[in-house]
């Protein structure tokens, strides 16, 4: 088959650009070439998707199409220079599409966000624009040929937000010996998909030509879920201290992500669902999960691999773990 990668030089689209290759499928990229290389094998055509034209791509004919980008603006431009050259187009938005995540197990029935056609990184604005992006790809090319994957986390080597790599890190590398600062919070939904799942699932549709809108999530686990397959993926013996999220949030620790934070913590009542939909219209076509362990063996591997200078994009610096630890056992 040959694959069309909208983006490919980046975390997601660089393993669906790796899925299509080891499927046999000829992989070409359209990409400025600034986020990294494509996958080994891929054709990586440099475009500007701000500006009209995909490089000559638009010339060509394609059987499957994987778009990851979250401008309206750039994904209306690519589905009316492309449609009618291509057989199959995959989406992937987001459950930030949703108005509403306050309700676990929750489904593809939730109400949506408004459109946006433009707007900033911001959760609503973010899921805005992809609902924006979703409409211009069914209207365009037909609900008939399209996939529309709202991812939940994705996690795994190369997930650069160091979200899914922090548990496991952090325990094998606690700031202080023995003892890793958690949120008392452990109950807490969460879910991890390993982006090398959800990228060989999209290559899978396009294959087999598989349409819906639909969650891409990974299986619903819990904060302490996710401690314990990140402790037996560090193989760490350090314990969880847990403090009192109302203590961590006076000091300033904020959750989910972003410097100073716990990351995958969500302390609030309107995201009780934001991690907990069912993805059970994805399972039923055909997406598959591996064990939450591996992802954080091998998301593990990668962040020890990383450049010891470059700064960590999410979590916290020892020296701040350590005198919150310091403060938590003293008060
Ligand atoms: N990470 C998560 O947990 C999560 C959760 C839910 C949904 N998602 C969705 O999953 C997808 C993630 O995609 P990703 O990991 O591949 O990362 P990304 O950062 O969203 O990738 C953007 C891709 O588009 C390219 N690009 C950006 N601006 C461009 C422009 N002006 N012209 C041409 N190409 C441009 C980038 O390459 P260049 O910079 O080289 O041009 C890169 O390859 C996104 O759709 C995101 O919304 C992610």
């Amino acid at each position: 088959m040959r694959l069309l990668v909208l983006g490919g030089t980046a975390f997601l689209g660089r393993e669906v650009a790796r899925a299509g290759l080891a499927a046999g499928h000829d992989v070409t990229c359209v990409a400025r070439g600034e986020s990294g290389a494509p996958a080994d094998g891929a054709r990586l055509v440099t475009a500007d998707r701000s500006a009209p034209g995909l490089g000559g791509v638009e010339d060509e004919r394609w059987d499957a199409v994987i778009d990851v980008a979250r401008d309206p603006g750039q994904v209306a431009r690519a589905v009316e220079a492309l449609r009618g050259r291509v057989g199959h187009w995959g989406f992937v938005s987001t459950g930030n599409v949703y108005a509403d995540h306050s309700v676990p197990g929750a489904d593809e029935s939730t109400p949506l966000l408004a459109p946006l056609e433009s707007g900033g990184d911001e959760p609503d604005e973010y899921g805005g624009k992809k609902v924006a992006c979703e409409r211009s790809v069914l209207d365009g090319i037909g609900a008939e040929r399209v996939l529309v994957a709202r991812a939940g986390l994705l996690g795994g080597p190369g997930d650069t937000s160091g979200r899914t790599g922090w548990w496991p890190w952090r325990l094998a590398h606690p700031a202080v010996p023995g003892e890793v600062l958690v949120p008392d919070a452990l109950g807490e939904p969460a879910q991890v998909l390993d982006a090398r799942d959800l990228a060989a699932w999209l290559v899978r549709c396009g294959e087999a030509g598989t349409t819906g809108v639909v969650d891409a999530v990974g299986p619903t686990t819990t904060l302490g879920g996710v401690l314990a397959a990140a402790r037996e993926a560090s193989g760490s013996g350090a314990r969880a201290v847990a403090a009192d999220p109302a203590w961590l949030s006076e000091q300033g620790v904020g959750p989910w992500m972003g410097p100073r934070s716990l990351p995958l913590w969500l302390p609030f009542p309107e995201y009780a669902g934001f991690a907990a939909r069912t993805g059970e219209a994805a399972r039923a076509l055909g997406l598959t999960t591996r064990p939450l362990v591996d992802t954080l063996l091998d998301v593990l591997r990668y962040e020890e691999e990383r450049p010891a200078d470059e700064p960590r994009r999410t979590g916290l610096e020892d020296d701040d773990e350590r005198a919150l630890l310091t403060a938590w056992h003293a008060r």
